[in-house]
């Protein structure tokens, strides 16, 4: 029974259960359920009253996303639910517990009274979803909170405190205890017909429309310019601002922003999800943490844990190195504090659950021991020789590495199943993928324990096979080899900055090189000329290096850096490619933006698509999780693969051979999936199948 009705006296209780969230789903037919069991309730000359409450941990968690890639109009019935809610001539007594967002809060709204467990949180995150509030909560929340504070709701999408819900005016009571009992009370005494659609229309509405829509920035979403005209457009006519609203919500949901963030939404979840992965492996307890090495990693890793609540045991054997580790951990800490993201009690936990040791004999009594020491696999492998014999034997051991062989490291190791990958992203406590990788010999419940571990702390976790790079790395070098051709071909690196910038990746491919350090880039171009003498790169990138120019630590790299950190064009690097070019007979030619962008993105998807059919990521949308939360690359964007799918993998086909037959044309060979599936009519969305037995 997905909405269930039972009666306490005079007033019917309708209890939302569907699924994990309650989410108001049409296609299943539950909304048109809880219309029908409005209807029976209001004609029941026995029932006086009725409550809406959620069953499970919240009372909604919106319109369901899923329906979504549907029939669009199928929104139109949960419009309908909520017109028929607010119209009904008994009162409904809306019982708020866990969250209401999106959808369900706008249900909520509809009712003539809401009560609110205390500690519940009320919200309408449609927009980060590239959507607005599209069943009446851009006409109904400014009528009952003001027009500024609803804005400031919408165009956030974060959620509000029950407590801050009821100062502002959105719920009616709050209460500690059961909030059925408190709901029922209420209809015992019959509350007036208090519909919020009729409330008058907010004095504060011209004010806080020009505010926002001033501090509106460009951007692919256009949900919040939306959400400012559909408040705009309140007035005495209800149906009149409802029908904007629900006309632009449409617009939205058709547009590629939406889409995009619904992949990721869906993205996010879906990676966490391990094919094949036995229903009945559970990820091992982790109640203390070990890390070995106190460099900028090591200590990123380190306070990611502490701030989850992890004890932590520190073990660099520099003295020097882990004061200066210790050191910037409880500043770090103590900074949320000073920035009033913690309480000074927590972060003197914080600060009390870390313990520095110079020997690794300190890390025995771990769950799991994070190496994290200078990336040389003859270091990985005397700290691995000696963890195996240190670490519990049933204790994890993880490598932090980003490019060197796990299996490799894991054959120094007696039990090589309880060694796994776990690749942060500098800076550690704040990038918030987690490339987990799966060794070999790497056990069931250690990839388990890996990903438990990385939501623990907050990360998106992503399983990746054993190869070099990665996949984030290995996607990344054929990007960047793209960004060199295109310096000697005749593109300046502030015009492919700036494309790649506008285009959506947060920070362009030179700017990012600085940030870097290009002397790392340039070691693995070394490796590489060494092992894939028939994959070379543009020289002129070698060129720059040659001049000691690393980036923005050495003051000067593809930019100038006068202040240390603001890239500056520096006509030294222009002389330097245009010199390049013209030494090496190429005629330099102009780019558009379009053109480099089309480039550098079919570069990580011809990469992406041989990671997958490798069976190195899981899924293709695996590759664009990596992507947007370890590279930049703009959630509106969805990800590189899902960029391919809306081109259309025949286009994807056809601009590929175009790129093969042209100059460097060996590093644009198609892969055989995008092959195969162009030539099935198939998408890399058809192959993001969902395995349920999720950990
Ligand atoms: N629609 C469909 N599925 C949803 C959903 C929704 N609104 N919200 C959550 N789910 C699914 C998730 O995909 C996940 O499915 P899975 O187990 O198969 O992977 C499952 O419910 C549990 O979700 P989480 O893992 O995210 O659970 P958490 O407890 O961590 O978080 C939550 C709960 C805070 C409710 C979070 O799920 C969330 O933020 N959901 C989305 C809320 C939202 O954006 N609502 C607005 C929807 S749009 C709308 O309402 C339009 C309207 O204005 C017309």
């Amino acid at each position: 029974m997905a909405v269930e009705m039972t009666r306490a006296g005079a007033t019917i209780v309708l209890r939302l259960s569907n699924g994990p969230v309650n989410a108001l789903s049409v296609g299943n037919g539950f909304v048109e359920e809880l219309g029908a069991k409005v209807g029976e309730a209001a004609s029941d000359p026995a029932c006086r009253a009725i409550v809406i409450a959620g069953a499970g941990r919240m009372f909604c968690g919106g319109a369901d996303i899923g329906d979504f890639d549907g029939d669009p109009e199928q929104v139109d019935r949960l419009r309908h639910l909520i017109a028929t809610v607010e119209a009904c001539a008994k009162p409904v007594i809306m019982a708020i517990h866990g969250m209401a967002l999106g959808g369900g809060l706008e249900l909520a709204m509809a009712g003539h009274y809401r009560v609110a467990q205390a500690g519940s949180r009320l919200g309408l995150p449609e927009v980060t979803l590239g959507l607005l509030p599209g069943a009446g909560g851009t006409q109904r929340l400014p009528r009952l909170i003001g027009a500024g504070a609803a804005l400031d709701m919408m165009l956030s999408g974060k959620p509000v405190t029950a407590e801050r819900a009821l100062s502002a005016g959105l719920v009616d009571q709050l209460v500690d205890g059961d909030v059925v009992e408190a709901a029922l009370e209420v209809a015992r005494n019959v509350p007036p017909l208090r519909r919020s659609g009729t409330l008058p229309v907010p004095a504060d509405l011209a004010g806080a429309v020009a505010s926002r829509r001033a501090k509106l920035r460009a951007g692919l979403s256009q949900a919040p310019a939306r959400i400012v005209d559909c408040v705009a457009a309140l007035s005495g006519d209800l149906a009149a601002g409802l029908a904007l609203e629900a006309a632009l919500f449409g617009e939205l949901l058709r547009s590629e922003a939406s889409r995009g963030l619904r992949h990721v939404f869906f993205g996010e979840r879906t990676v966490a999800r391990i094919p094949g992965l036995a229903p009945d492996v559970r990820p091992r307890d982790v109640g203390h943490v070990g890390v070995v090495g106190g460099g900028l990693m090591g200590t990123g890793i380190a306070l990611a844990l502490l701030n989850a609540g992890l004890p932590v045991t520190m073990a660099e054997l520099r003295p020097e190195a882990l004061a200066k580790a210790e050191a910037t951990i409880c500043k770090t800490i103590q900074r949320d504090v000073e920035k009033g993201r913690i309480g000074q009690d927590v972060a003197d936990a914080r600060i009390a659950a870390f313990t520095a040791a110079t020997e690794l004999e300190a890390l025995a009594d771990a769950d799991l021991v994070i190496e994290a020491v200078f990336e040389d696999m003859g270091v990985k492998k005397q700290v691995f020789s000696a963890l195996d014999a240190i670490a519990r034997p049933d204790g994890i051991l993880a490598s932090n590495t980003s490019t060197l062989d796990l299996d490799a490291i894991a054959a120094l190791v007696a039990d090589p199943s309880r060694v796994v990958g776990l690749h942060f992203f500098s800076p550690a406590n704040i990038m918030r993928l987690l490339e987990v990788v799966r060794g070999r010999e790497t056990a069931p419940d250690v990839l388990a324990t890996a990903m438990a571990l990385g939501k623990r702390i907050g990360k998106v976790g992503v399983v990746s096979g054993v190869c070099d790079g990665f996949i984030g790395n290995r996607m990344f070098e054929e990007y960047l080899r793209q960004v060199w051709f295109l310096l000697e071909e005749g593109a300046l690196p502030q015009q492919i900055d700036a494309a790649m910038e506008r285009w959506g990746m947060a920070m362009g491919p030179c700017r990012t090189m600085d940030l870097a350090g290009q002397d790392i880039g340039w070691a693995i171009r070394k490796r590489r000329m060494a092992e894939q003498p028939d994959r070379p790169y543009s020289g002129v990138i070698d060129r720059i290096c040659e001049l000691g120019r690393f980036g923005q630590k050495t003051g000067k790299g593809i930019y100038a850096y006068p202040d240390g950190r603001t890239a500056e064009t520096d006509p030294e690097i222009t002389r330097l490619i245009e010199d390049y070019s013209a030494e090496t007979g190429l005629e330099r030619r102009a780019f558009s933006d379009e053109e480099i962008v089309g480039r550098c993105l079919l570069a990580l998807v011809n990469e992406g698509a041989r990671i997958v059919e490798e069976g190195i990521a899981y899924r293709p949308v695996d590759v664009d999780m990596i992507y947007i939360h370890g590279y930049g690359f703009g959630r509106e964007r969805g990800g590189p693969m899902f960029q391919a799918d809306i081109m259309g993998l025949s286009t994807v086909l056809d601009r590929l051979r175009a790129l093969a037959a042209g100059r460097n044309g060996w590093a644009w060979t198609p892969a055989p999936l995008i092959e195969r599936l162009a030539a099935e009519g198939g998408r890399f969305g058809d192959l993001n199948i969902q395995d349920r037995n999720s950990i």
